[in-house]
Order: C-alpha cells, then sequence, then structure tokens
C-alpha cells in the first residue's frame, strides 16, 4: 500500500535516497507518486508529483539541483480519485508546511468542520486535514507543539512526515498504527514506511511504536511520546539481503518466486527441524496446549493457508481450530471458548485488519502467535510470540512462496504439538523435490490457452484440494483478471453448474486417493455440459491422461505441491494477456488500511 521515505543529510542527494526507497517500496502496490525537495537556488521546497509511476517522477526531477532534505510517497487512493491533485506531497493553506501521509484519518469530515471551515483545499484527501490542522496550530504554538497538538485529535491511522519550510533542515515524522521506521548512518537519517527503503542508505533502524513523533536533523535524532516527553532510540541491526530484490534471470518476481519455492521450504526445514537452537519454543508449545482452542485469523491467501493449518493442526495434535477472516473478527467476534489461543497469519505482518484484531485479543488479554515473513513487523513484535516464515522478502502482489511457507511452518507446529512418528523434516524434504522435480520437467504455458480467452473459470477440488481451489482461484483472479471461482467439488452441482458452458474451463485438483474418485465423477458432470478441463493429480491418483502428475508428497502436505502447477497457470495467462503481473490493478501487497 501507500509508502513514505524521507531523507535529511549531508553528502547524498536527498532525491536519490528517497527515489530509491520509493523504487524498492513499488512493489507494495500504488497509484500516484511525488516528492518534495529543498531547492538551493530560492532556498524553497519544490513540489513534483502525478499519477502513474516512480518513474514518472524520475523523469520529472532529473534536472533538480542537490537536496540535503526530502519527503516522498507513493499513494494507494483511499480518499478521492487518482489524480495529480490527490498525490502526496501535500502543503497547508499558505504553504509552510508540506506533508505525506499513509494511513487513513477516520474523523477527517468533523475535524475540517469543527477546526477548518474557512480553509481552503485542494484536494480530496484525508491528509491534506493534517497540514491544515497543524498550520492554523501554528500561529500560536511552537511548530513540534503545533504537531502534537493536531496529533492527538487525528483518529485512525497515520505514518506521516512533515517539513516546516521555515525549518528547512528538519523533518517531522509520526506514527500511529501504520508502520514507520527510522534508520541511521553517517550519511544522515532516512525515515520510511518499510525497512527494505532504508537498505544500502542505513546501518541501524528502529521500528517505531505507536503514538510516537520523532524529529530528525542530520546529525541528530529525538524520540518523543504525544506529551513531548523524551524517549529512547533503540537501535538494531540492518540484516536484510537485498539480493532478494534483484530479478536476477527472470522477467517477472512473480515467477522468481515460485521458483525460490523449494530453497524456502529447505531453509524452514534447516531451520526450525535441524537447528537445535532455533525450534519452536516450549512456552509457545505449551501456551497452545493450554488452550482449548486455537482461532487462526487472517486475509486473502494467508487465510488460504489457515485453512491448510486447521486441517493440519486438527488431524496431527487434535486440537480443534476455527479459522476466521480477519476483518470479520475484528469488530463481529464470535463468541469464544474459555481458553482461546490465537493465530495470526500474515506474509507482510502489517496487515490493518489482523492488527485491529490483535487490540481485540490483547485488550482480552488472551496470547497470539504471528506467523509472518517479516520479523520486524508490527504484529511480529505485538503479538506475544512470532514465527518467520524464512521465505526472503515477496516483491511480486501475489503471494506465492509465503504461502507455501506458510504452510510449511504451520506443519512443524501442528508436528511439534502431536506424538506423530513420521519424519517431517524427510516429509518437507520431498515437497521441495517434488516441487522442484514439476519446475524442471512440467511445462504448464502450453495448457493456459484453455483459459486465457474466456470470460470465467472454476477450480475445484475436496478436502485439502479444496482449500488449493481457493488459494487458486484468488492467484489467477488477482494476476489476470478472469473471474475464477475455488470450490469444493461436491458443492458445484447443488446451484453453481448452471454457470457451466461450453468452453468454461474447469480445473480439478486431485490428491486425496480415498475420494479421487467422487472428485472424477464431478469433473464428469462438467465435461457433459461442455467444460473444458484440466487435471491436475499426484503419481498416487493420477490417470496416465491427466494433465500435470506431481511426485507423491505426504497426504496432509499436498497443497504445497499442488498449488504451484495453478500459481504458473495465473502467471502464463497473465502474460499471455499482457498485464503487469507484478503489480495487478487495485492491489496493494501490503494492506495497511482497514
Ligand atoms: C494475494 C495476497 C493477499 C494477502 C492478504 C493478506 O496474493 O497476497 O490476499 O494474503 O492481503 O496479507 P498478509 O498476508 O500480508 O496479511
Amino acid at each position: 500500500m501507500c509508502g513514505i521515505v524521507g531523507f535529511v543529510g549531508h553528502k547524498l542527494d536527498a532525491k536519490d535516497v528517497v527515489l530509491s526507497g520509493l523504487t524498492k517500496l513499488e512493489y507494495r502496490g500504488y497509484d500516484s507518486a511525488g516528492i518534495s525537495l529543498f531547492n538551493s537556488k530560492f532556498r524553497s521546497f519544490d513540489i513534483y508529483k502525478d499519477f502513474g509511476r516512480v518513474q514518472k517522477l524520475k523523469d520529472l526531477t532529473k534536472d533538480t539541483l542537490k537536496s540535503h532534505i526530502g519527503i516522498g510517497h507513493t499513494r494507494w487512493a483511499t480518499h478521492g480519485k487518482v489524480t495529480k491533485d490527490n498525490a502526496h506531497p501535500h502543503y497547508s493553506q499558505s504553504k509552510r508546511f508540506i506533508i505525506v501521509h499513509n494511513g487513513v484519518i477516520e474523523n477527517h469530515d468533523e475535524l475540517k468542520s469543527q477546526y477548518l471551515r474557512d480553509s481552503l483545499f485542494y484536494s480530496e484527501t484525508d491528509t491534506e486535514v493534517i497540514a491544515q490542522l497543524i498550520e492554523s496550530f501554528s500561529d500560536t504554538l511552537s511548530v513540534e507543539n503545533a504537531i502534537l497538538t493536531t496529533l492527538k485529535l487525528l483518529e485512525g491511522s497515520y505514518a506521516l512526515l512533515v517539513i516546516d519550510t521555515q525549518m528547512p533542515d528538519t523533518i517531522y515524522a509520526a506514527k500511529n498504527k501504520s508502520p514507520l521506521v527510522l534508520g541511521i548512518s553517517d550519511d544522515g537519517v532516512t525515515v520510511a514506511s518499510d525497512l527494505m527503503a532504508l537498505v544500502g542508505f542505513s546501518s541501524k533502524y528502529v521500528a517505531l511504536a505507536d503514538h510516537t513523533f520523532i524529529v530528525c536533523e542530520a546529525d541528530s535524532v529525538k524520540l518523543y511520546n504525544l506529551n513531548h516527553e523524551i524517549l529512547p532510540l533503540n537501535y538494531s541491526e540492518i540484516d536484510l539481503d537485498e539480493s532478494f530484490s534483484e530479478l536476477g534471470e527472470y522477467q517477472h518476481y512473480m515467477l522468481k518466486e515460485i521458483y525460490e519455492q523449494p530453497s524456502v521450504v529447505s531453509r524452514i526445514v534447516q531451520h526450525y527441524l535441524v537447528d537445535e537452537n532455533k525450534m519452536i519454543s516450549d512456552e509457545i508449545l505449551n501456551d497452545i496446549k493450554a488452550s482449548d482452542r486455537i482461532y487462526v485469523l487472517a486475509a486473502g491467501t494467508s487465510m488460504h493457508a489457515g485453512f491448510v493449518g486447521k486441517y493440519i493442526l486438527e488431524e496431527l495434535a487434535g486440537l480443534p481450530v476455527e479459522v476466521h477472516i480477519a476483518s470479520e473478527f475484528a469488530y463481529h467476534t464470535p463468541l469464544l471458548t474459555h481458553k482461546p489461543f490465537f493465530i495470526m497469519i500474515s506474509q507482510s505482518g502489517e496487515t490493518a485488519d489482523l492488527r485491529a484484531c490483535l487490540m481485540k485479543t490483547k485488550k482480552l488479554k488472551y496470547k497470539t502467535l504471528t506467523i509472518t515473513n517479516v520479523k520486524t513487523s508490527t504484529l511480529a513484535r505485538e503479538s506475544n510470540y512470532y514465527l518467520e516464515l524464512f521465505a526472503g522478502p515477496e516483491i511480486a502482489v501475489a503471494s506465492t512462496k509465503a504461502y507455501v511457507a506458510q504452510i510449511g511452518v504451520l506443519s512443524i507446529l501442528g508436528y511439534r504439538l502431536s506424538n506423530a512418528s513420521f519424519d517431517l523434516k524427510e516429509a518437507l524434504t520431498k515437497v521441495a523435490l517434488s516441487i522442484e522435480d514439476f519446475l524442471e520437467h512440467q511445462d504448464v504455458s502450453s495448457l493456459v490457452h484453455k483459459i486465457i480467452t474466456k470470460r470465467n473459470c472454476f477450480y475445484i477440488g475436496r478436502t485439502l484440494d479444496y482449500y488449493t481451489s481457493l488459494e487458486a482461484a484468488l492467484k489467477l483472479k488477482e494476476i489476470s483478471y478472469i473471474q475464477t471461482e475455488g470450490f469444493a467439488a461436491g458443492e458445484l452441482k447443488h446451484g453453481t453448474i448452471a454457470l457451466i458452458e461450453e468452453g468454461t474451463p474447469v480445473i480439478a485438483l486431485i490428491s486425496n486417493p480415498e475420494i479421487s474418485n467422487n472428485t472424477r465423477s464431478n469433473l464428469n458432470e462438467v465435461v457433459a455440459r461442455g467444460a473444458t478441463t484440466i487435471k491436475i493429480s499426484l503419481s498416487n491418483t493420477s490417470h496416465k491422461d491427466d494433465d500435470i502428475i506431481l511426485k507423491d508428497v505426504h497426504p496432509l502436505l499436498t497443497p504445497m505441491v499442488m498449488v504451484v502447477p495453478t500459481q504458473l497457470f495465473a502467471y502464463y495467462a497473465a502474460l499471455e494477456r499482457g498485464l503487469d503481473i507484478d503489480k495487478p490493478r487495485n492491489l496493494a501487497k501490503s494492506v495497511t488500511v482497514e
């Protein structure tokens, strides 16, 4: 979702730091970009912004003078259309203050009518209200107090950077609910919404807590709470590997990340099953064992991994598990058992719907474990426990390797909670080999012609294959924009089969030997009504005319391999359709608004 980067320093050109940071954050999804830089000739700040890509911003700023300070933003529209006027940065009315903001100010209408009835607004955004409020309070207060007074009035989420054009060496920043990190080095101070944007420019960082306010100059940073009391700055080393964000031989990140899946599985095995010091702690296991029900909360792809996790945890550990959509759970919490334990699954660790759930479970004093790919994320920091996915940064908006990693980690958790006697290390290694074998030896691109010209498409499967069909359908929808549904194979005949007509693609997932004949019967029902079919099976469920046959894996781990051909279908369908694979329209990598 929106990205923020600000820099103040000595040697470097702020434009380079900010644009480099914004480029690294492009994968999060956005529709407009903007930057404000100090113009040393006129000793004033210029703003460059427009809808479209960061590249446009690079073109707009190619002749600017070197600047020691700058703030930039990529916007994912929430209030107001995708226009140049709505792009950030925004000025306050007299142009004294310049601001960029991530998040949503829920009471912006009330604030406008209570405090800003005479102000002129240039955009449709909620952000401009913040700039105008700061300006109105600065008539009587110092800048810092004007900002603090404004922050206390805001309801909602914000990560924001403010420049007072009268103090051209300072960036003011504040955070509540939306992520913000601060990085330092000998070159200066960088503030950004994602650690990734600091890589290459900062050696140490602090992830800021909610309701904090910072004042940054090239050589000094001061952290405050909203009462203007100074707080300690506890820095950590940045240990992100930049090579993860390079495309290498691949045309798209999504393809690269699909191909990385065998090594992601191996990494998880190494970490949680080989390295004795890094196994899941007894504390986590004991807390789960002491509970009477696990509640899994997640959204989208992570929720689909949660469904698989439920199956695995119930089968292996015999613990009852409920899976809930985060955005629903947060505001319509079901009746809970006496001793619930919560597992949040989130690739980014920043999903606002999940954060709202976490606030709720914390208030109720229940224990929470977050399973995430980003150990520095808000959810990882604020939960009682976290388990890392070790998938490496996922850049493509459509999640692939993080999904497989989520199931991998859930299987290890289920195993450690159980008395199972099979060798999970060997079973997961077989998963890695099965995926590798498929990626090396089978070409799905030729099957994609059965899908790409069609209006809609179905994935069907039973039990674990049903969950995979949900994920497969989501992937095809988000990348190729083909209307797709994932269906329990036996359920189709209860109504939805009415949509099957001549040529409708139906892709069957057949990995469970006990019920593979039932799925094949359901497939015959759609063939009889004209459907074009694709069959994906495992060696032990296969028929010789199946389109894709994957090597067998442990029955509980089949989703980790069955999903891979469907990821490639989505990829090749989008490629054939000429779409922006890594940045599909309207989507964001990290959904930081509710
Ligand atoms: C789809 C996808 C999304 C996310 C969802 C939750 O490819 O990635 O459905 O799974 O937005 O995000 P996280 O996992 O970051 O909480």
